[in-house]
């Protein structure tokens, strides 16, 4: 019997004769419910950000990188800080990326028991994939050492050690015969999403984020730093994504979230704050672009309070500031839409265009 619960859940499992799965048997976890059939949907939100991702559609290989290449390759085409700065983040970000995937489909898939918010996470996946080709992408265009860069999480300790932090939030779900039913394992899942969705997506990025866009605004690594908005619109996709599966799980069992719970999650994104303002002082010793450390240990407590709100927490840092205005520009999505529209149509009736001549 206990056998058979379990197949049932992970969809692996016809029940003949069945009748069609009804929207209130559905649950973010410890579902019964057939998997296999997406309808009907019970959390728009989830089949909503589905649909948006898929219309959000890029491919790194799109976005011209020869004003980068020109620049890497001119001996004063940037100071030595710049370049710190470049290859540092793409030292974090290359491997970064595969840390979340291998979180989302070893991990978090298989407890998440709900087909609408399994597309967004098959969604989101491919996304990762998407981000890793696109590091993968500026490396080789720049010429760098490939084994440099990815390897630097296992050579640099100011790279390593968010991904090593990170780390231990998925191991134990990882584990084939990790379940989720319990109090203790519920909470371990949703101490998991928080400790990805909100800080390694929604903290850990950012130092990084700003720093290469701030270098695109300088007209410096125009198209690396085109490549991180477009990561940059997915990223704050996902943070919103994890941000609704984290509150509906809360609004589902309610008796998680105790005081003790809710009081180990502030000090998680204390410790998160804490690592990514060393990135900024490590990967920023001086002062560059109009930039320094301080103003990104500002920024970070500000965002910290806005995605400790979201799961509603109240905020850890007093009066925190956002010093850098134009961040919240590139993260709105309807301001930005224009940016990105151009080619979104192109995809849109580019795929239809060449369906429409095979047949
Ligand atoms: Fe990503
Ligand atoms: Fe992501």
């Amino acid at each position: 019997m206990e056998t058979m619960t379990k197949e049932r859940i992970s969809g692996l499992e016809i029940e003949m004769g069945a009748p069609p799965p009804k929207v209130d048997d559905k649950q973010m976890i410890n579902c019964r419910s057939d998997l296999n059939q997406l309808v009907p949907i019970k959390y728009t939100w989830a089949w909503e950000k589905y649909l948006a991702g898929c219309a959000n559609h890029w491919m790194p290989n799109e976005i011209s990188m020869a004003a980068d290449i020109a620049l890497w390759k001119d001996p004063n085409g940037l100071t030595e800080d710049e370049r710190t700065i470049i290859k540092r983040n793409l030292g974090f970000f290359s491997t970064a990326d595969s840390l979340v995937a291998n979180n989302l489909v070893l991990a978090v898939y298989r407890q998440i028991t709900n087909p609408e918010c399994r597309q967004y996470l098959l969604r989101q996946a491919f996304e990762e994939a998407l981000h890793t080709h696109a590091y993968q992408h500026v490396i080789e265009s720049l010429g760098m050492d490939e084994s440099e860069i990815f390897n630097m999480y296992r050579e640099v300790p100011a790279v390593s050690v968010k991904s090593a932090w990170s780390l231990q939030f998925t191991q134990s779900l990882s584990d084939p015969t990790f379940q989720t039913g319990t109090p203790e394992a519920d909470q371990r899942l949703l101490r998991d999403l928080i400790a990805f969705y909100v800080v390694f997506e929604g903290i850990f990025f950012y130092v990084g984020f700003v720093q290469v866009l701030a270098m695109g605004r300088r007209n410096k690594m125009v198209g690396t730093a085109e490549q991180f908005q477009y990561i940059l619109r997915d990223e704050s996709m996902h943070l919103n994504f994890g941000i609704d599966v984290i509150n509906q799980i809360k609004i589902e069992n309610p008796s998680l979230w105790t005081e003790a719970f809710q009081t180990e999650i502030k000090g998680i994104v204390e410790e998160g704050v804490k690592l990514e303002t060393q990135y900024a002082y490590d990967t920023m010793p001086r002062g560059i672009l109009g930039l320094n450390a301080e103003m990104f240990s500002e920024y970070l407590k500000f965002i910290a309070n806005r995605r400790l709100s979201q799961i509603g927490l109240t905020p850890l840092y007093e009066n925190a500031k956002n010093p850098f205005p134009w961040m919240s520009e590139v993260l709105d999505l309807k301001k930005e839409k224009n940016f990105f529209e151009t080619r979104v149509i192109e995809y849109q009736t580019g795929g239809t265009l060449d369906w429409d001549d095979e047949d």
